[in-house]
């Protein structure tokens, strides 16, 4: 086919709270190039605050979640462009990663296949990741002849050990999803007639949570893993605070309900909303 629109490298559908965004250039293996990291950026931002969307999953079309960088596109074409054109297109991936790691929403990695390189960035910002059994991930760069940049060095080293963050870089070979679970990239694999029912299961777990409450947690778990002890207890407390005085009403309905109505305990799920 003709190259892809810019507005096409991604497709994004709404159903039931949920945002299903996809990387979209199957035929690219969804690796992504400038135009996409452009494009994510820009449907990240019209989803984030649209009442509709409570939580947003993050997979790819056909048979890759992505192939990292766009070798053509993201590092040869940029180059060429000097040091301008690299730094360029690094902002504008490195951006939309940041934007997914501090979303307002929680935010899901469904990896239905290839997971290369650069897609250990949004694979580390979503807040929660499944992938397929048969998913393949891999720091692929060694065998490029590259580091694994873009953050991709400190993803391996947050989610693994370092044994096994430095083998994985150092070999280049790929591990499962299976694998990926014992190594905690991600949270669960599943064959991938299921995956997308276990994502969905999961997501609408989330919607009916406390979205402030969610908003505060999910970013006080990434702060508090470079902090010390003492740091961390003082950050929870401003966090919490701050989230008690902004629009969460829900917070009491949550204390009334188990200590005056007895209706539910927060130890078995959550309240009514
Ligand atoms: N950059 C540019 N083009 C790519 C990339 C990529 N990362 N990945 C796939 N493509 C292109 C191929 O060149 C091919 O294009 P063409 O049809 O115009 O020839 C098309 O996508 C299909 O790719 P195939 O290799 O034919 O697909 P296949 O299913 O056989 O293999 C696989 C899939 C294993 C993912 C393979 O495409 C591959 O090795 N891709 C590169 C993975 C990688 O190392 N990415 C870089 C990581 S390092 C980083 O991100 C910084």
């Amino acid at each position: 086919m003709t190259d892809r629109a810019e507005a096409d490298t991604v497709a994004f559908e709404i159903v039931d709270g949920v945002a299903w965004v996809r990387f979209n250039r199957p035929e690219k293996r969804n690796c992504m190039s400038p135009k996409l990291n452009r494009r994510m950026m820009e449907v990240l931002d019209a989803l984030e605050f649209d009442p509709a969307v409570g939580v947003l999953v993050l997979t790819g079309e056909g048979t890759s979640w992505t192939a990292g960088m766009d070798l053509k596109e993201y590092f040869r074409d940029t180059e060429a462009l000097g040091l301008k054109g690299s730094r360029g297109a690094q902002r504008e991936s490195y951006g939309w990663w940041r934007r997914l790691r501090w979303y307002q929403k929680p935010t899901i990695a469904m990896v239905n296949g290839w997971c290369f390189g650069g897609g250990y960035g949004p694979l580390f910002a979503c807040d929660l990741a499944f992938a397929a059994e048969d998913a393949q991930f891999g720091l692929s760069e060694i065998n490029w002849g590259i580091l694994p940049g873009g953050g991709a060095a400190k993803v391996a080293t947050e989610l693994t050990s370092f044994r096994r963050a430095m083998y994985h870089a150092m070999m280049g070979e790929n591990i499962d999803g299976k694998t990926a679970v014992e190594w905690g990239f991600v949270n669960e694999a599943l064959p991938l007639d299921q995956l997308k029912t276990r994502v969905n299961e999961v997501a609408q777990v989330l919607l009916k949570k406390n979205p402030v409450a969610l908003k505060a947690t999910k970013d006080s778990i990434r702060r508090v893993r470079e902090m010390t002890y003492d740091n961390a207890e003082d950050y929870l407390i401003r966090a919490q605070e701050a989230a008690n005085s902004y629009d969460n009403e829900g917070r009491k309905e949550g204390i009334k309900q188990f200590i005056d109505d007895k209706s539910y305990k927060p130890g078995l799920g959550a309240y009514d909303t």
